[in-house]
């Protein structure tokens, strides 16, 4: 049995329990005697199609299709037909029934009637996520750079694409963590599956979690229906979690118990969901200095770093700096309609010699100025946006020793030495994380 869920609804009780036996082998199936009682379980359950007698005391089975064509997303109508209400089946076509049968129902025609409106029904939801597809821009999927450090970020992503792992991708902001993402995603097994984004910073706490999980009607003030979340929208396909480290702890709770047992409940809802969905998430915070001030769960990090990608700098590999520039270049030019011959070697130096504290993104947003800004067809030194002469060519926060960083070193140095060594206790005084102590040890040299 799999889990689409069938509704039928029919006044006559004989009808339901010979329709309900008859398709229990194969799928799961309710029972609904009236079109009130459907509407009603369809507001409860997820419904994957609908099964419905056309002539019903009450409501009757075009004023179900109607309602049922109000709620998002509706599912599949099949009407099953007595003697002479044919007519009113071909009528029910045109309102947007899915088909209809007639009565006595012929068992093997009405499974592969069944089997052909979820094809359809699978079919027209991929039909949307390929838009969504196109509508990304697509072509840009491959991660241009072919410096060793961008060939192992290359290299993982294309591996762990074809798992169903969880992944989480750290790196600056402006480095290519959504990139590697939408890579993940398009080259993996769900491709054709919904891909879903959520940015955890935009939501404030309980919005977040209703966002993520969905609720239930009446579950606070203003949850006038039962909303879906992104989790079950995801389901078959790739939720992104960006900026996973603003995630607040209440919903962090919620996420690692989907990790250990891939089931939650909406807000106010006491049904359990189940969903099968794969987990990548993004930050440009350090987690683990998050854990050790407690502002990050420390086993919910270790559930979705199961496969951790770094995203490194760009001035980590500034041997990927021509070929982006070139590529973003030709781009720019057909773009904005600016036909552009040559780039020059100055150029191509200053760029290649700064820093990028913006990263690639910087870099898109400096060439794309430079091609627009440029007076012939070469792009030449002049075209560079006045802002980036300002800054040292070998900048950036890392300044190598300045004022400050002497001083670090200095107190560092004399903390240690009045703490005999202690780390833990020298990290405490200096009032920073034991493992940016080591870092900052083997940077200065420090005898540790
Ligand atoms: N290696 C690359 N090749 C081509 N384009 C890239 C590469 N890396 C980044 N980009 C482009 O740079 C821009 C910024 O990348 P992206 O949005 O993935 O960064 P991010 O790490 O998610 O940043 P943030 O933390 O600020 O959200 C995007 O337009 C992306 O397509
Ligand atoms: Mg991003």
């Amino acid at each position: 049995m799999n889990d689409v869920r069938i509704l039928i609804v029919d006044d006559d009780s004989i009808t339901r329990q010979t329709l309900s036996m008859a398709l229990d082998d194969d799928y799961q199936t309710i029972t609904a005697g009236d079109g009130a009682s459907a509407l009603k379980m369809l507001d409860d359950e997820e419904i994957d199609l609908i099964l419905s007698d056309l002539d019903m005391p009450g409501m009757t089975g075009i004023e179900l299709l109607e309602r049922v064509n109000q709620i998002q997303n509706p599912p599949p109508v099949i009407f099953i037909t007595g003697q002479g209400t044919i007519e009113t089946a071909v009528q029910a076509m045109k309102l947007g029934a899915y088909d209809y049968v007639s009565k006595p129902v012929n068992l093997d025609r009405l499974s592969l009637l069944i089997e052909k409106t979820l094809e359809n029904k699978r079919l027209k939801e991929e039909n949307i996520s390929l838009k969504e597809r196109l509508r990304e821009n697509i072509t840009d999927l491959n991660l241009i750079g072919s410096s060793p450090l961008m060939q192992k970020v290359t290299d993982l992503a294309t591996q762990v694409a074809a798992t169903k792992a969880t992944v989480l991708i750290e790196g600056e902001s402006g480095t290519g963590k959504e990139l590697v993402t939408n890579m993940i995603h398009y080259h993996s097994p769900v491709a054709h599956g919904p891909f879903i984004k959520v940015n955890c910073s935009a939501f404030s706490e309980g919005v977040l979690e209703s966002e993520l999980f969905g609720h239930d009607k009446g579950a606070f003030t203003g949850a006038h229906a039962t909303k879906k979340g992104r989790f079950e929208l995801a389901n078959g396909g790739t939720l992104f979690l960006d900026e996973i480290g603003e995630m607040p702890l209440s919903t962090q709770v919620k996420l690692l118990r989907f990790l250990q047992e891939k089931t939650f409940e909406r807000v106010g809802g006491t049904k359990t969901i189940k969903v099968e969905v794969r987990i990548i998430s993004a930050t440009n915070r350090n987690l683990v200095e998050m854990v050790k001030e407690g502002d990050f769960r420390e086993d919910l990090f270790y559930r979705l770093r199961v496969v951790k990608i770094e995203v490194p700098p760009l001035r980590k590999r500034k041997e990927d700096i021509p070929v982006l520039v070139e590529h973003f270049v030709k781009k720019f030019s057909h773009l904005h309609g600016r036909p552009i011959a040559g780039i020059s070697k100055e150029f191509m130096e200053a760029v290649t010699n700064y820093n990028w504290p913006g990263n690639v993104r910087e870099l898109i947003n400096c060439v794309e100025s430079a091609v627009v800004m440029c007076r012939g067809d070469i792009i030449d030194i002049e075209a560079i946006p006045d802002y980036l002469n300002l800054l040292p060519a070998d900048g950036g926060g890392d300044l190598e020793g300045g004022l400050l960083q002497e001083m670090e070193k200095k107190i560092i140095g004399e903390v240690l030495g009045e703490t005999g060594g202690d780390k833990t206790q020298s990290a405490k005084r200096l009032g920073i994380g034991l493992r940016t102590l080591y870092r900052k040890i083997e940077k200065y040299n420090l005898p540790g």
